[in-house]
């Protein structure tokens, strides 16, 4: 089934682009959509606390699902692929779907976009599983200023050593992601980009975003491009060379990481679709992608019905 598809496996230009132009290159896989955080302007306390309903475990994609649909995806174009959550690292074995990744033919890269917490335990595994590299969030050096952020109490020095052990088994380049609220973090600017400048890590900056609805937005708390070095996508969008597709744990496909509505790929699979079936759908998703929320974005988009980013993993 696999060969079927390899004959069509790079798109040619104007073949397998969507809308605009753009080919599908990156995959983001979302394993989880639970967090061991609360970050505040991701998962607030007020809306994902007790009560909140996450997904149950027959709702989650299997390591083989996920591996499946990779698999028809790389034969599409995809190169990338980064494992996300909620949190990656709560989903049990989680190195036993890196290792199911490894294994397809055609993947250059797989990365993984983490908060940190349980890295220092698994870094060895991961990497020894066929892991490429991670990403690290942390907001602040100061704990005062990252507890406050992260909402649960965790430490910096917690994360730090995730990301230490993560270097030392060669998960590297490592990158730190460090989102900039105005008000809150500002003066963290300055003292994480001293730490990180002499330790081989890149430190990336970025603009406070309104994805979901639950976070409260709003543009005042925006620290902007133009007064440090970030990921400028709110006042400097990339839309033009997007060439991400987002799977949810539960097997939805979104085109766009502000999308109010995904497209199911785990029914059609459950139902005994065949790669070559799935492959179709893809295409015919694809084509039609026309999405470019953060080069639209006004006064009036932040109140449009938009998927969680803990849904979709960032
Ligand atoms: P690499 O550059 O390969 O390391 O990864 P990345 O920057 O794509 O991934 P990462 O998970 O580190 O994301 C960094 C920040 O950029 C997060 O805040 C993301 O939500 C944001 N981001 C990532 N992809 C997109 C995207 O397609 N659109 C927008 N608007 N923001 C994105
Ligand atoms: N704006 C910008 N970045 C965000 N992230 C989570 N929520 C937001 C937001 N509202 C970041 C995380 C992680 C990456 C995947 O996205 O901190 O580094
Ligand atoms: Fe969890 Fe990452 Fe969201 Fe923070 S930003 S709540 S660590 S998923
Ligand atoms: Fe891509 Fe949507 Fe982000 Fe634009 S807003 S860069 S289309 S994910």
């Amino acid at each position: 089934m696999v060969s079927v598809l390899a004959q069509s496996h790079r798109p040619e230009a104007g073949n397998g682009n969507d809308s605009l132009g753009r080919p599908l290159r990156d995959l983001r896989i979302s394993v989880t959509d639970r967090c061991n955080f609360r970050c505040v302007y991701c998962m607030p306390k007020e809306v994902f606390g007790r009560d909140f309903q996450f997904l149950a475990r027959t709702e989650l994609l299997t390591f083989e699902e996920i591996a499946r649909l990779s698999r028809v995806f790389v034969a599409l174009g995809v190169e990338k692929l980064r494992i996300t959550g909620g949190e990656p690292l709560v989903r049990r074995d989680l190195e036993r779907l890196v290792a199911l990744l490894a294994g397809i033919e055609g993947v250059r890269e797989i990365a993984m976009t983490t908060n940190g917490s349980l890295l220092a335990a698994q870094a060895q595994a991961l990497k020894e599983a066929g892991l490429g590299r991670v990403t690290v969030s942390l907001d602040s050096l100061d704990d005062d200023v990252f507890q406050a952020m992260n909402d649960v109490g965790f430490s910096v020095a917690r994360v730090l050593e995730g990301i230490e052990a993560a270097a030392a088994v060669g998960l590297r380049p490592v990158k730190v992601n460090m989102v900039v609220k105005r008000g809150v973090n500002e003066g963290s600017v300055l003292p994480m980009a001293r730490y990180f400048r002499g330790r081989g890590h890149i430190l990336r900056f970025i603009e406070y975003m309104d994805v979901g609805t639950t976070n409260g937005w709003r543009l005042d708390e925006v620290v902007p491009a133009a007064e440090i070095g970030v990921i400028a996508s709110v006042t400097q969008p990339f839309c033009r060379d997007c060439t991400r597709a987002r799977l949810s744990a539960d097997g939805e496909l979104y085109t766009c990481l502000f999308a109010s509505h995904g497209h199911d790929l785990r029914g059609p699979l459950r139902a005994g679709a065949t790669d070559e079936q799935i492959a179709g759908q893809l295409r015919s998703i694809w084509s039609g992608r026309h999405d470019r929320y953060s080069e639209l974005r006004s006064g009036a988009t932040p109140q449009r019905a938009k998927v969680e980013m803990s849904h979709i993993g960032g």
